[in-house]
């Protein structure tokens, strides 16, 4: 019988080409070594549960992503000087510091409070489709609703939000490629510096004082603080806004997408709906819309009985990590009733998703809506194409038809 040859590394898996076959790719990477040394991304990768999640929240290792911004190119510089003042690339004490001034606006019970507005949201696109019989999922649903959620929490008028997107889109596609040539760079240095400039201004305005308790309460506060750097707090005021609506894209599309592809697990969510955040978590752990995180070495140890030398990189790849059978049995099924397992599409450790329960609320608000305002919805066209990058995981566009109604 003819093997599959190892693929030689993980840059050779992520190809568009490969997209299809991901997941067989990841597992002979796993098969064969579950950290290995990867010189194509001159890295290692990590692809087992267990190395991804010890590794993302071991103190031995670092986020920040630009040690030395002096050795990145002049064009990316501007962008990695913002990107280094973000909670997600920076290390303790500084990170612990970011996260608790914005953490109080996405606990569980602050965001269940948004549950009413995403509702509103989500059946406005739909009622405009419904007579229609046809939509697409990524454009007319994952795209502008999670854009549309973190600009309300933000106070972003509805009129500016078109450009806010405008400006994510370059930052978004330069963190999910490390290939960058110098007018991408460029592009992506300049969309930050209007986005921080945009939302400079938007925070300083004083003509309608926000809602006790909300991001942009808290935003507002900083930003009167004198003790409080407000070049750091619009740093990361843009990462949620990043943060906060790229990868929900990503995951209602790829969620609708594997609904679709299994009609049987869409039809038993129909019949027993409180299966829906089970299916939310689980569909997360099946197509994971960040695949990638990165972690540096802060000095030389020894991981999974590996010599790790200080200032390398270990990829961990959370999508790997989401199909071990060591920790999911038969990985490869969707299982909305899977015991146990706790995936790491969320991350895991210090860093773990800070925008998590908003996610899932929005995860499980779309599903509802796609299972019973769409009926009989199948694929319009060729199999939908997946977007080019490296860390995210998504879709180009996902066009539905579905039986009319009024
Ligand atoms: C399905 C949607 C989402 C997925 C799959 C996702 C995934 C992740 C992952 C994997 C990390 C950890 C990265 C690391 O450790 O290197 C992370 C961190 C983060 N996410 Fe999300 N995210 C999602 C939605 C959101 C939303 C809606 C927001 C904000 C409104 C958000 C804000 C953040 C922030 C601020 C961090 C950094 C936390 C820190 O460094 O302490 N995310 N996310």
């Amino acid at each position: 019988m003819p093997t599959q040859a190892r693929p030689a590394s993980l840059l050779f898996a992520l190809r568009p080409k490969n997209q299809d076959r991901l997941y067989d790719l990841y597992a002979d990477l796993r098969g064969a070594d579950e950290l290995h040394w990867d010189r194509y991304l001159d890295a290692w990768v990590a692809t087992s549960h267990d190395v991804v999640s010890a590794t993302a929240g071991d103190p031995r290792f670092s986020s920040v992503r630009y040690p030395d911004i002096d050795a990145v190119s002049e064009e990316l510089r501007p962008l990695a000087r913002v990107l280094s003042r973000q909670m997600l690339y920076s290390d303790a004490p500084d990170h612990a510091r970011l996260r608790a001034l914005l953490s109080r606006a996405f606990t569980a019970r602050a965001v269940a409070t948004l549950r009413g507005r995403i509702q509103e949201a989500v059946d406005r696109i739909l009622d405009h489709a419904a007579p229609t019989g046809r939509l697409d999922i990524v454009a007319d649903l994952a795209r502008p609703l999670p854009l549309a959620v973190i600009c309300d929490l933000l106070g972003v008028p509805e009129e500016d939000r078109s450009a806010l997107s405008a400006w994510s889109d370059p930052v978004a596609a330069a963190i999910g490629n490390s290939r960058l040539d110098a007018d991408d760079s460029r592009a992506a240095s300049e969309a930050m510096e209007e986005m921080l400039a945009y939302l400079r201004t938007l925070l300083s305005r004083k003509d309608a004082p926000p809602a006790p308790h909300t991001l942009r309460a808290l935003l507002a506060t900083g930003t009167d603080d004198p003790g409080q750097d407000v070049d750091e707090l619009l740093a990361n005021s843009a990462l949620l806004l990043i943060a906060g609506h790229e990868t929900t894209t990503h995951f209602i599309g790829n969620a609708a997408l594997a609904l679709l592809d299994h009609p049987q697990a869409a039809d038993q969510l129909r019949e027993r709906p409180e299966l829906i955040p089970a299916a939310v978590e689980e569909l997360l752990r099946y197509d994971s819309p960040v695949q990638l995180m990165l972690r540096r070495a802060r000095h030389d140890l020894d991981l999974a009985g590996r010599s790790v030398a200080a200032g390398q990189t270990v990829l961990l790849v959370c999508g790997a990590a989401n199909r071990d059978p060591a920790v999911f049995p038969d990985p490869d099924v969707l299982d909305f009733e899977r015991p146990g397992g706790r995936h790491v599409a969320f991350g895991y450790g210090p860093h773990f998703c800070l925008g998590a329960a908003l996610a899932r609320l929005e995860g499980v608000v779309v599903l509802e809506a796609l299972l019973t305002r769409l009926p009989g919805w199948s694929l319009d066209g060729p199999e939908p194409s997946r977007l080019r990058s490296l860390n995210f995981r998504g879709l180009e566009s996902l066009k539905v038809s579905f039986t009319p109604t009024r």
